[in-house]
């Protein structure tokens, strides 16, 4: 249909979204509080601190406006052109407030309101209120950071190795899928790790979700998995031997998730799936964890130097003292480095931010909002949308029925579109497409899954997770 179903709002009480509004977002926004507190403590630049008390006097007053559950006011033009779009939409939506708004566009502007503070001073322009936490957290995924640095240091050394390359095309074939099927599972759930759930979750749960022993045992929690069709179209493309074939990634959260779009990146490379890829950050701190190029750029330097980012001065928020690293584990991390580096000089890997990105547009909304982004995506074999904001984007965050078909969800970006989507997503929010007939019912019934209250409760933690695909080339 041309139209999306009706987007989940604030107002539902048994929706994520009031949870959201509710529990979750004051306690993010007291988080930016807190940090910026401690930047001004640590500076000794005076203009500078009265500035960062007219930062924090912002974030308080959001704050406050949003537990008072006051109008969304229009936002301060800070000379960005997306400005006019929000501004436009907040008038069309007839100045909501807080709790009755749709919950995808006030979750959009309460991250470019908090920015538009930063972009209005002269001393905080380039500051990210959330690089600290973002740091802090990919420390603490040392343990998977490191497991997965030998597999793909051993993974590259075998895609080079004579007795893997004249393998039968078939075997080499057979090979190539399950190593792709590998790759793109352990990308899926490392977004299952983002900082705006950290609400909730404790530093261990999250150590806990990133090893590969988590990992099998949570293959049962895939609920649909269409990675088979995507891996198809790379591998006829290859064996069509067409010579640019390029995929785009367009990327959520930084630290372990980044490092591991990385593995999948570097791998689809080495192995000549992909002749080059795109990969999409945002352009302002967005929904706590997301990629900044500021973060792509740390997460090199921190494996360019690994022995010295893991024995820095911990972090007083986990508060372990640092154990040096081994010189193997030294070694592969360094190898990572090397070879993305390299990608990534080569033109092989490149990064394109794009402000629609973190507009409050649905990706419904991209042909017209965003025509010359929405004609770039056409030009790749795959595009890979990671996480459950990506999703909710693509959905439209809308109340559709569980067994919506994904390709009627996901509206322009469907059959005939040009683009080819993959979403790997870990379910944080009430809207899921294309599940089977009764699954919604059979998961409510289980213990926390939400029949009690009516609520899709099972779907809002990032223990189930679907992978969806669509061939808009078709
Ligand atoms: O549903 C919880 C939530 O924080 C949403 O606000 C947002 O859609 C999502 O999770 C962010 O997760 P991700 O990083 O996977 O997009
Ligand atoms: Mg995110």
């Amino acid at each position: 249909s041309a139209e999306p179903a009706p987007p989940y709002a604030t107002s539902d009480k048994t929706s994520f979204a009031y949870i959201s509004a509710k529990d979750r977002w004051p306690i993010i926004v007291t988080g930016a509080i807190d940090d910026i507190h401690r930047a001004i403590v640590a500076c000794d630049d005076d203009a500078k601190r009265k500035e960062g008390k007219m930062i924090l006097e912002g974030l308080a007053k959001l704050k406050y406006e949003l537990q008072h559950d006051r109008q969304l006011t229009p936002l301060e033009d800070d000379g960005q052109p997306d400005i006019a779009g929000y501004n436009k939409q907040l008038e069309a939506l007839s100045n909501p407030k807080w709790f009755s708004v749709p919950w995808l566009y006030s979750e959009c502007y309460l991250y470019r309101r908090i920015a538009t503070f930063f972009a209005l001073s002269t001393h905080w322009r380039t500051y990210d209120v959330f690089s600290r936490q973002k740091l802090s957290t990919f420390k603490s995924s040392r343990p998977a950071v490191l497991e997965l640095a030998a597999k793909y240091s051993a993974l590259i050394a075998q895609l080079e190795n004579d007795a893997y390359l004249t393998q039968s095309p078939e075997d080499l074939e057979k090979a190539e899928r399950i190593l792709f099927t590998e790759m793109c599972e352990i990308c899926l759930w490392g977004n299952a790790t983002d900082l705006s759930l950290l609400t909730s979750l404790t530093y261990e749960d999250i150590q806990k979700l990133q090893g590969s022993e988590a990992r099998k045992k949570a293959e049962k929690n895939v609920l649909v998995n269409d990675l088979p069709a995507a891996d198809e179209v790379l591998i006829k493309a290859k064996r069509e031997g067409k010579s640019d074939r390029r995929l785009d990634i367009v990327l959520d959260n930084a630290g372990f998730e980044l490092f591991v779009d990385l593995v999948l990146a570097g791998y689809l490379l080495a192995a000549g799936l992909a002749t080059q890829i795109i990969l999409h950050p945002k352009s302002i701190p967005w929904f706590v964890s997301d990629v900044l190029p500021a973060d792509f750029a740390a997460l090199m330097s921190a494996l360019a130097d690994p022995q010295t980012f893991y024995s820095a001065p911990d972090d007083p928020d986990t508060g372990k003292p640092p154990q040096p690293l081994s010189e193997k584990m030294e070694e592969d991390l360094y190898l990572l480095f090397r070879h993305w580096s390299e990608l990534h000089a080569e033109g092989q890997l490149i990064i394109r931010p794009n402000v629609f990105w973190t507009s409050a547009d649905s990706y419904w909304q991209m042909p017209k909002a965003e025509p010359r982004l929405y004609g770039d995506l056409k030009e790749s074999e795959l595009v890979i949308f990671k996480g459950d904001l990506n999703y909710r984007k693509l959905t439209a965050d809308a109340m559709w029925e569980t067994t919506t078909p994904f390709t009627t969800a996901i509206g322009p970006m469907g059959v005939g579109s040009g683009v080819r989507t993959l979403a790997l997503r870990t379910c944080k929010a009430d809207t899921v497409v294309s599940l089977p007939e009764g699954e919604d019912e059979r998961l409510k019934a289980m213990e926390g899954g939400g029949g009690e209250d009516g609520s899709r409760k099972w779907a809002w933690s990032g223990k189930w997770a679907v992978v969806q695909f669509c061939d808009g080339k078709a």
